[in-house]
């Protein structure tokens, strides 16, 4: 059976450990606490609590994997940002040398901001120091062998942002710091994952995960509040301050993902509007949210 370690055992990477379960893979899961490792016991995989960002521990590490994914992710300072993405992804590969390695990534690394589209290929020039953090950990990976995937922003049940900003009353449409988003539903970002696995072992390879229809961030808070029957204010002289502040410096892509539909990847979910109205909605906790 072939053994998969999957370092960062969330959102993405649960669904991930499942489609490889059933693919016959031997699963196991790490997280950074022991409770989370806790709460999601029970699995038919191992979760266990290792810090990918100790060097010493990782290092420590007893057992071998045919494929490693680095799957974590924080919310945190850029200081820790930097300790999970780049210490934990160089970790790994330290470790775990003679393993498959897929490091998940972002398409933040694209800093490009004038609507057009980028390819795997295009400049990766991140402007934010996370994005930064993000792009040295790609290089590095990738010149010990790595594959990347650059995932757009995940959303799926239980999870969308933009759901909840429209819930919660902080969406705004502000029409003239509009752009792209670049999304993609959790199962389908597994899939990918998954058939990357299956594929011969090219090295270094990177993939965008995002579906196959970039949206305009007004036209999803527009079809959002359609949908729940919620207003979302459009921004004028009071509030065009402070949106255009928040705005400034971010990108504006659209991210292809025909790389990977070349290699026989179909999402389930096409657009954020099939995702939404097929899985999100209908399981989504509004008044949670
Ligand atoms: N979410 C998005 O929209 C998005 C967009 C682009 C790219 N990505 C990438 O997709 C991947 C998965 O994201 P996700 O949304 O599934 O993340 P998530 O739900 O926040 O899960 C992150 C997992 O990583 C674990 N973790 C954090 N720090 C760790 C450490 N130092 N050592 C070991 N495990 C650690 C967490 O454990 P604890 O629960 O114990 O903290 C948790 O199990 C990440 O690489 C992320 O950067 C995500």
């Amino acid at each position: 059976m072939p053994r998969v370690l999957i370092a960062g055992c969330g959102y993405l990477g649960q669904a991930v450990a499942g489609l490889l379960v059933a693919d016959g893979w031997e699963v196991e899961g790490w997280t950074q606490s022991a409770e989370s490792a806790a709460k999601i016991s029970g699995k038919s995989y191992s979760v266990r609590a290792v810090d990918i960002s100790q060097e010493k521990q990782v290092l420590a590490q007893t057992g071998d994997f045919d494929a490693v994914i680095h799957c974590a992710s924080t919310r945190g300072n850029v200081d820790l940002y930097r300790r999970v993405y780049f210490d934990g992804a160089r970790n790994l590969l330290y470790r775990f040398s003679t393993s498959r390695i897929l490091f998940t990534s972002s398409t933040s690394v694209y800093g490009q901001n004038d609507g057009d589209w980028v390819f795997e290929e295009s400049l990766a020039k991140p402007k934010h120091e996370t994005g930064k953090i993000l792009r040295k950990a790609e290089v590095f990976v990738r010149a010990g062998g790595a594959n990347v995937v650059r995932l757009g922003g995940i959303y799926g049940p239980g999870r969308s942002a933009l759901l909840k900003n429209v819930l919660h009353g902080d969406a705004i449409i502000d029409p003239s710091h509009d752009r792209f988003l670049n999304q993609i539903h959790r199962d389908d970002a597994a899939t990918a994952i998954q058939l990357l696995l299956k594929q011969p072992r090219p090295a270094g390879e990177i993939y965008n995960v995002v579906d196959n229809q970039p949206i305009l961030l007004s036209e999803c808070y527009r079809w959002l509040a359609t949908k729940l029957d919620r207003r979302v204010p459009v921004a004028g002289r009071s509030i065009a301050r402070s949106a255009s502040k928040r705005k400034r410096g971010d990108s504006d892509k659209r991210v292809s993902n025909a790389k990977l539909r070349a290699i026989g990847w179909t999402p389930r979910y096409p657009n954020f509007a099939e995702g939404m109205e097929k899985s999100v909605l209908l399981t989504f906790d509004h008044e949670g949210a």
